[in-house]
Parts: structure tokens; sequence; C-alpha cells
């Protein structure tokens, strides 16, 4: 095999797995998730689980990565033996599936930024851009020609390597994704009105905690990690053995969090200050804000930015999604990385077809009481992605953990006070917690 390639150091990794953690996951799901579940009280539920299962599982996908320095597939197999290779191979697929429906929000995000630019997005009125949003998304094929220039860009720069593509993309536009981030921030709270919207934000709210609350922070937070595919674990084998594990974990989890409160920061005021309803869902971030916009004074510059930015987090998300995928034929099938990336862009364009399509034509068709959008963005989010991690953890936790042990310590290079109790979580408190939310999550109990 060719010479393996890998991070040029601490940072490119750190940049690399933070544009992985912050997504549409942080901008468009997380604040009308928070606004849903009693604002504060969420927060703050949010925080104890990113703690307690989000930094040790994104040690352990990691450190898998780092210890085999191969795809999932061939990592799981190569620590565990032949069926743990399974949970790699699983990974991989989800990987699949999460993209297809990733790279149809991205599309409308490209369409949104466009739109923004030609003034076409001029009116303060939510049913007036509720109507345009519809009309736009059930259009047959112009969303899927905004998803497929997005992903053409996330293919390119796959093509162009680990270091060269992806180590250099997010090294520029990670900084200027936090530029972007801040800068809004600060306009939108100086205005008036805002603070309103960082009270219900901060406030906690008990009485709209039930145990869908944590289950639905549970998820957010792997979702929003990016665990439970192998996405870290690939990135992870790139990593030099000699970093300090917990160190970067907790640097990522930094990132990821500081942007997710940003953006709640960002959008639940600009809500609030124009009087809008901050659970409105899924259609927040392409009715409510766009409206709020018009009404904002510069609000096409904030517009135009804030589109931007949610461009930039969902282009680096969506390259680490396929890179588990690209890796795994790279090195089991002896594929060229050009060749790995044209078709496995090609299956992914294939699937997110009836994504895009049931907006429109096919938005009468159920299956298990769903579209079919919802139904994989659930399969993926709800029971893959769990599961993933559940296998993920009792693997670390039970069947390789003297090594585990090792391989947090660097071999014994480093020294880790901490790593029984992670072991103990990976052991005792992951998969239990992780086995709950699936079960909740699938309507179970
Ligand atoms: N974490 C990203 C977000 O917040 C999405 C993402 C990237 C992801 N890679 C993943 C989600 C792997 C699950 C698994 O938008």
């Amino acid at each position: 095999m060719a010479m393996r390639e890998n991070w040029s150091g601490r940072f490119g990794f750190i940049m690399a797995a933070a544009g992985s953690a912050i997504g549409l996951g942080n901008i468009w799901r997380f604040p009308y998730i928070a606004g849903e579940h009693g604002g504060g009280a969420f927060l703050l539920i949010y925080l104890g689980v990113v703690l307690l299962f989000g930094i040790p599982l994104l040690m352990a996908e990691i450190m898998v990565g780092r210890a085999a320095q191969r795809n999932p597939a061939t990592a799981f197999r190569l620590l565990g033996g032949r069926r743990w290779g399974l949970v790699g191979l699983l990974g991989i697929l989800t990987g699949f599936i999460i993209l297809s429906f990733y790279i149809i929000v991205a599309g409308w995000t490209l369409a949104y930024v466009g739109f923004t630019v030609r003034g076409l997005l001029d009116s303060s009125d939510p049913a007036v851009l509720a109507g345009q949003f519809d009309t736009f998304t059930r259009h047959p094929w112009s969303p899927l020609v905004y998803a497929g220039v997005f992903l053409i860009v996330v293919l390119a720069t796959l093509a162009s390597g680990v270091r060269a593509g992806i180590e250099r993309a997010n090294k520029v536009l990670m900084p200027l994704l936090f530029i972007l981030l801040v800068l809004l921030t600060i306009y939108v709270l100086r205005l008036p009105g805002a603070m309103e919207g960082v009270r219900f934000f901060l406030t906690p709210d008990f009485s709209a905690v039930t145990t869908a609350t944590f289950s639905a922070a549970l998820a957010q937070a792997f979702f929003s990690l990016s665990l439970g595919m192998g996405c870290m674990l690939t990135y992870g084998s790139y990593l030099s053995r000699d970093e300090n594990l917990p160190f970067t974990a907790a640097s990522i989890t930094g990132l990821d969090i500081a942007s997710s409160l940003l953006c709640g920061l960002l959008i639940l005021p600009v809500v609030f200050a124009f009087g809008f309803d901050p659970a409105s869902g899924p259609g927040l971030t392409f009715v409510t804000l766009p409206a709020a916009f018009a009404n904002m004074p510069m609000g096409t510059v904030v517009g135009c930015a804030f589109f931007v930015l949610l461009l930039i987090a969902a282009l680096t998300s969506a390259i680490s999604i396929l890179e588990p995928a690209v890796s795994y034929f790279v090195e089991v099938h002896g594929w060229t990385r050009p060749r790995t990336v044209a078709v496995c862009g090609a299956v992914c364009f294939a699937l997110s077809v009836p994504a895009s399509l049931s907006f429109g034509l096919l938005s009468g068709h159920r299956l298990f009481g769903m579209d079919y959008f919802t139904l994989v963005d659930f399969t993926a989010t709800n029971i893959l992605m769990p599961l993933g991690a559940l296998l993920t953890a009792i693997f670390v936790g039970w069947v390789w953990a003297r090594q585990a042990r090792l391989a947090l310590a660097n071999d014994g290079r480093l020294h880790q006070p901490w790593a029984p109790v992670w072991l103990l979580s990976m052991r005792f408190v992951a998969p239990p917690a992780i086995t709950w939310i699936l079960l909740s999550g699938l309507g179970l109990l």
C-alpha cells in the first residue's frame, strides 16, 4: 500500500475534527431543539450529556482510529476480529444515508445565499417566506441542482487528499466560520428586544423538561460531535500516536459547544426581536430568520453572511461524512482516490434524489408514517448512529479495554489519572444510556 497520509499536526487535526462537528446540527438543529425543550433547561442538560458521554465517546472513537491507523472497517477488524469489522461497515453505510439528506439541506442553503444576494427574500411576512420555501423545496429538480453543485465541491476537496484537501480547506474555513459567527452575534445582540431571546435561551424552564428532553439532548450531542459512524475514527486514524487524546477531544468539544452557544445567541435573539415563535421547527432557519433579516437594518448583508456561515459549516461536515467510505475503498479495494470519490459521490447523489422529491412529487408517499426525508433522517440519527455509538462503547469498554487504557496513555508515555473513570463510563454508563435513547427514540419506552 502507498504511504498513508496524515495531518500536518495537532492544529490541522483539531480544525478538521471541529469542522466535522460544527455543522447544520449546530446552526439549523440546535436552536430549534433548544427552543422546543425549554431553552436554558435544555442547555444545562445538554452540557451535562456532552461532558458525561460526548467527550468520552469522542476519545474512544479517535483512539480506535489512531491505534489501527486504518479506515473504520479495517480498524475494528484488526483490533477486535472479523465480526467487529461489521461495525465499521455499518458506519460507512450510515455515512451514505446521512449525506443523502445532508446535501439536500446544504443545497437549500446554497440556494438561499443566492436568493439573499439577489434580494428575493425581501419580505418580513413569514407566510410569504414559508410560501417561497415551499415552492422552492417542492420543485422537482431545482433543489437537486443546488445539492449537486454542493456535492461537487465536497468531492473535489476529498479528491485532493487528507492534507491538501481536507486539512487545507478546514484550516481556512473554520477560522472564517468563527469570525462570521462572532460578528453576526455581536451585531444581533445590539438589536432592540434581543435580550428577550437571550433570556429565553439562558433561563432554565424546568417545567418543559420531560424524559424526551434527555433523549433529545443525547441524540443532539452525538449528531453534533459526529459520533457513531466512524467519522471521528477515520479522522483519528490520520493522527499521530503522540497527541494527548483528552486534550484534543476536549478542544474539539469546546469549539463545538462554543459554536452551538453562539448560534443560540445569534438565532433566538433575532427570533424574539421580531416577535416570532422560537419553536417553529426546521423551518426556523429558512422561513423565520429571513423574515427577521428583512426587518433589520443591513438585513441583506446580515442574511447573506448568515447563509454563507451555514454553507461553510455544512461543507466541512459533509466532507467528513464521506471520508470513512473513501478511506475504506482506497485501503481495502485499492481504488484510487479520485475514482473512489466519483463512485461514492454518484451513489450519494442517487440516494439524495428521493430525499429531495419527498418535499414535492413524493410528498404524499409515507412509510411508517413518515415521508422519505424524515424516514432516512430518523433512521440515521435515531437508530444507526446510536447503534454505532453503543457498539463502539461496548467494544472499547469490554473487548479492547486493556489496550484502550494503554492507548489513552500513549503506551505509558503519558500520565492519565482519569483513565479508570473513563473506562468505567465506557463499560457501565455509556451503554445503558445509549440503549435508553435508542429505545425511547423508537418510542419503545
Ligand atoms: N456533526 C455534524 C453537524 O453537527 C454532522 C456530521 C458530520 C455528522 N459528520 C457526522 C453526524 C457523522 C453524524 C455522524 O451538523
